[in-house]
């Protein structure tokens, strides 16, 4: 949620945060600035719109500087235009631009406007630009000016400061919300994530929540927010890994639901025996610990929530735990009741998503789990706060629907089961089985990937229609929600999820020739009904289409049913959400909406 980057450079550096603002992008895109500097004169440039949109008023063949800072926004607070759009400054002295939110903005706007400050936007932004103007009107350097507003701040928020008389210096502030700091040979830079900079240098340093970073091109140097020195290690990342390279593909969401085959294979990587997981990788201490586990607990938001929802079931079936599954925006809602020794699992693509994040440290405040996440960025927020993490390894996302995501967090959670039934010694000829179909899954997953045809006749079905129906029962209706999501968010069809069971305590209202409804047609006990509920909507004109393992594959204007290979049922749900994400997919690029950027959402949403 907004993208930061800034650096300070021997060579010019506005090439430099535009194309890390394009890489970011993903992370909000309503607007997008830039503040940098040049002959001690600091130029603003805000865009409405885009960051090509930004690149093209910079005219970046004539503008040059060696320091700066930039920004594209997703708006919180006040709508999306130049205006609002960051940098923000105070008196043309201090820059500033932010990610997260100031929770206390309106009590210091209202003291800032009594010290005589105008205010220029409708943001919560601007009253940090002020502070720090207003502390070094009374006296103070840059570094104490931004202690101090910092002290004052309340709320979640990452900053990149620029400061008109400070002309080599750039500052980064990291509380609650992420930012790194990139190293270069005489260059320097803060960002919101690796992706920014990984064409620019591999070498990084991961900044706590409190501190501070002074940056000049060839020194670093880092402090608490109470100004004392900190020491931070450099590490090195595959930034190979980070190509924004689209790879043949025309969206990357599309390459990355063909990548899903690959990911699977390498989260599974070095994770398993011939009949089991294998021991050890979640870490030195995990299986001991998960010997006195009673209860567990999942905290999760979006597609990470489906998930958990799915891993949920098999617990209660395989481990005979009970499992609870929470919405990270809904989990402290409830009043924490004593359990037994509970393993709190947080799932999550981006490890910043602010609700996860916040009930993360609500839990281990209220209790005491044990705390485990299933997380795509190593070094992340969720990482760093959880005594054990296992990551996904799916790459980097950039399509802001969630896809190889989700199914490498179902391989994940498939290794959590099959270590918690080894350590609780449960059904060795299951686990045995399960390891097997767990090696198969890729190869299911790439004949899947296949039928595109199938999938695009069904997309042609959908992408007129206002609304759709996904159905589903047991641990294959969270894999109906997630249809439903998917198709939401990337192609604005409303679309709605139900257990098979519920069609007729209201949905079945909606059924007429308009409305599509998409139903998982398992191979387990579950089908006779689910034939039933499809016989109910088929009654009253409704278009269905199913997908499961039975039966053979037919497409018409009227329907019909897409077969896909068979594994095991809890395996399932897996190759299942392929059809529904390339269904979605489809369905969007008929209709023309802009795929990787759906309107109104980011990517990793690092505020409550
Ligand atoms: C946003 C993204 C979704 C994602 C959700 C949770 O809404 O657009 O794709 O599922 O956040 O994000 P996380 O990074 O915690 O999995």
């Amino acid at each position: 949620m907004c993208g930061i980057v800034g650096g300070t450079s021997n060579r010019n550096i506005l090439p430099i945060l535009i194309e890390g603002l394009r890489r970011l992008e993903y992370r909000g895109y309503d607007s997008a600035g830039v503040a940098y500097k040049t002959n001690g004169k600091i130029s603003l440039v805000k865009n409405a719109g885009r960051v090509d949109d930004l690149a093209a008023k910079l005219n970046l063949k004539t503008n040059k500087s060696n320091i700066g800072i930039a920004h594209t926004r997703w708006a919180t607070h006040g709508v999306p235009s130049e205006k609002n759009a960051h940098p923000h400054n105070s008196k043309n002295n201090i820059y500033v631009v932010h990610n997260g939110i100031i929770e206390n903005h309106s009590a210091l706007k209202e003291m800032l406007k009594k010290e005589g400050f105008k205010f220029s936007s409708q943001t919560d932004t601007e009253v940090i630009a002020h502070l720090i103007q207003l502390y070094t009107e009374k006296g103070k350097d840059l570094d104490s000016a931004v202690i101090s507003t910092i002290a004052k701040l309340k709320g979640a928020y990452a900053l990149g400061v620029l400061d008109k008389n400070n002309p080599d210096t750039l500052i980064g502030v990291r509380q609650q919300s992420p930012l790194v700091i990139g190293e270069g040979f005489e260059e320097k830079f803060i960002a919101s994530d690796i992706m920014a900079l990984s064409n620019i240098t591999n070498k990084f340093k991961f900044m706590d929540d409190g501190q501070i970073a002074i940056l000049e091109k060839d020194q670093i140097t880092v402090t608490s927010s109470s100004g004392v020195a900190a020491r931070l290690k450099t590490q090195e990342v595959d930034s190979n890994a980070y190509t924004n390279d689209l790879k043949g593909y025309s969206h990357f969401m599309e390459k990355e639901i063909f990548e899903q085959s690959d990911v699977i294979k390498d989260s599974l990587e070095g994770r398993l025996t011939k009949n089991e997981s294998q021991e050890g990788i979640f870490g030195v201490g995990f299986e001991k610990e998960m010997k006195n586990i009673s209860n567990i607990q999942i905290i999760a938001c979006g597609t990470s929530f489906h998930a958990g929802r799915i891993f949920e079931f098999w617990s209660h079936k395989f481990l005979g735990i009970n499992c609870r599954v929470d919405y990270g925006s809904e989990y402290q809602y409830q009043e924490p009741i004593k359990t037994d020794k509970t393993l709190l699992i947080t799932i999550s693509q981006s490890g910043e998503t602010a609700d996860t994040l916040s009930s993360l440290k609500f839990a281990k405040k209220s209790g005491d789990p044990v705390t485990l996440t299933i997380c795509n960025v190593a070094n992340s927020s969720l990482c760093r706060e959880s005594d054990y993490a296992l990551l996904t390894k799916a790459g980097p996302e950039i399509g802001v629907a969630s896809t190889k995501a989700f199914v490498t967090q179902l391989a994940c959670l498939n290794l959590l089961l099959l270590t918690l039934m080894r350590v609780h010694n449960k059904l060795p000829a299951a686990r045995k089985k399960i390891t097997a179909a767990l090696k198969d899954l890729p190869k299911l997953i790439n004949k899947t990937l296949k039928m595109t045809g199938e999938y695009k006749q069904v997309a042609k079905l959908l992408f007129k229609r206002n609304s759709a129906l996904f159905l589903g029962r047991g641990l294959y209706f969270p894999i109906a929600r997630e249809g439903a999501l998917k198709l939401k968010e990337i192609s604005y069809i409303h679309a709605e999820a139900y257990p098979g069971g519920e069609l007729k305590h209201g949905p079945l209202a909606l059924i007429d020739k308009n409305m599509p409804v998409i139903a998982l047609a398992p191979d387990n006990e579950h089908l006779a009904k689910i034939t039933s509920n499809i016989e109910e909507v088929a009654a009253r004109k409704g278009k269905v289409i199913t997908i499961g393992p039975l039966g053979r594959t037919k497409i018409d204007k009227n329907g019909g049913h897409i077969k896909i290979p068979k594994t095991l049922d809890l395996l399932n749900p897996i190759v299942s959400v392929v059809p529904l994400q390339l269904i979605a997919y489809y369905t969007a690029v008929f209709k023309g909406t802009d795929v990787d950027k759906p309107r109104n959402l980011a990517k990793s949403v690092t505020v409550e």
